[in-house]
């Protein structure tokens, strides 16, 4: 993985909101990248800044508030930020497809699935009329929509939550873009319903060499449907690794936080470890690392200075102060067993 470009390269990405309260540094200095047929996930409590980070790659941070202050988006070495509002719409739906957790808002109630689903692929150009009726049946069969030509035909309210997620993966995925970005495509559903659907993301991906950003507050969907994730903390970075390392060598106090509150057999969720104390309010980040108030190895250094990126092994890096760069360990955090 590390010897192909990147297909996204995000760059000291910075989005801010104004409003007379102050300013909002929802995201603060973001950089990671996303290769070929790979899933990052984006993890971390309510309020750190996934949405407004996916927002800002799509182009869709809410106006007039929100504003990229700076950085660079790159999809395949060109700069989103610098295109025209027009060829950023091209880009949209065909090259990155972007989908949330509330399939509502992507669906609307007054036309049937099939018309909802044909629409882009006639608007990018990959279907005509003559055959979009049939592209669309193909497209939900491949999200695993039973009886596709009769599902196409009704209107969003005739199906569950789960058949209405996979009409917008259909929507999202019909144009055959290189991206997809979901943003905690799964909070809506059932458990059951939740594994299929990743299931299906997982499966759609092997088929068609897919690149994914997926948002989750949940590191049990990040081991079973990532590849590499970035934690999110006040607007920044806070660590970012491969799966399977970070599992077995956390190194930032706040990721062995969230991993120590996975719900786990057999512990019910009352006597489950959480992080004390709330996220800062981004409008009054105080100076140093944000997370000091709530972390159990700050350090004096701490609250004066935000800490340097070390990277720790191949595509593991971490900015904490308490961190050893050659262990890896940080001083002062008991790593559960
Ligand atoms: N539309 C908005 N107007 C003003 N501030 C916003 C808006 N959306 C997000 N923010 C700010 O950005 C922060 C990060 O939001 P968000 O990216 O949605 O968090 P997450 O997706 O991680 O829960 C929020 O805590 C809030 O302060
Ligand atoms: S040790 Fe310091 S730098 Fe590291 S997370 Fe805690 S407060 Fe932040
Ligand atoms: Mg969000």
């Amino acid at each position: 993985m590390t010897t192909q470009e990147p297909l996204l390269r995000v760059r000291n990405l910075r989005t801010h909101f104004t409003s007379k309260l102050g300013v909002a540094k929802a995201v603060d200095g973001v950089s990671f990248d996303v290769f070929p047929g790979e899933t990052l996930g984006l993890v971390g409590e309510s309020g750190s800044g996934k949405s407004v980070t996916c927002l800002s790659v799509v182009r869709l941070v809410p106006q007039p508030s929100g504003r990229i202050v700076e950085g660079e988006v790159l999809l395949g070495g060109k700069d989103l930020l610098t295109l025209s509002d027009n060829e950023m719409r091209d880009i949209r739906g065909s090259r990155v497809a972007y989908i949330t957790q509330d399939p509502l808002t992507s669906l609307d109630p007054l036309f049937r699935v099939g018309n909802q689903v044909g629409e882009p692929m006639l608007a990018h150009g990959r279907a005509n009329r003559k055959d979009v009726r049939g592209k669309v049946v193909d497209m939900l069969r491949r999200v695993r929509i039973p009886a596709p030509e009769i599902r196409a035909t009704q209107f969003p309210h005739e199906m569950s939550g789960g058949m209405r997620q996979r009409v917008v993966a259909a929507l999202a995925l019909g144009c055959r873009p290189e991206l997809l970005i979901a943003d905690e495509p799964t909070t809506a559903l059932d458990v059951t319903v939740q594994a299929q659907i990743l299931r299906l993301l997982r499966d759609l991906q092997e088929e068609s060499g897919l690149s994914m950003i997926l948002v989750t507050h949940d590191f049990g969907i990040v081991a079973r449907a990532c590849d590499r994730v970035a934690v999110m903390y006040a607007g920044r970075i806070v660590e970012i690794s491969p799966v399977t390392d970070i599992f077995e060598r956390p190194a930032h106090p706040y990721t062995i936080g969230l991993m120590a509150s996975v719900p786990k057999i057999g512990i019910k969720s009352e006597h489950m470890p959480s992080i004390e104390g709330q996220p800062p309010d981004v409008r009054r980040i105080p100076p140093g690392c944000p997370f000091a108030p709530r972390c159990t190895a700050r350090q004096d250094r701490c609250t004066v200075e935000y800490p340097p990126t070390i990277k720790l092994r191949d595509q593991h890096e971490v900015a904490c102060w308490a961190v050893d760069p050659v262990t890896g360990v940080p001083a002062g955090v008991a790593v559960a067993e």
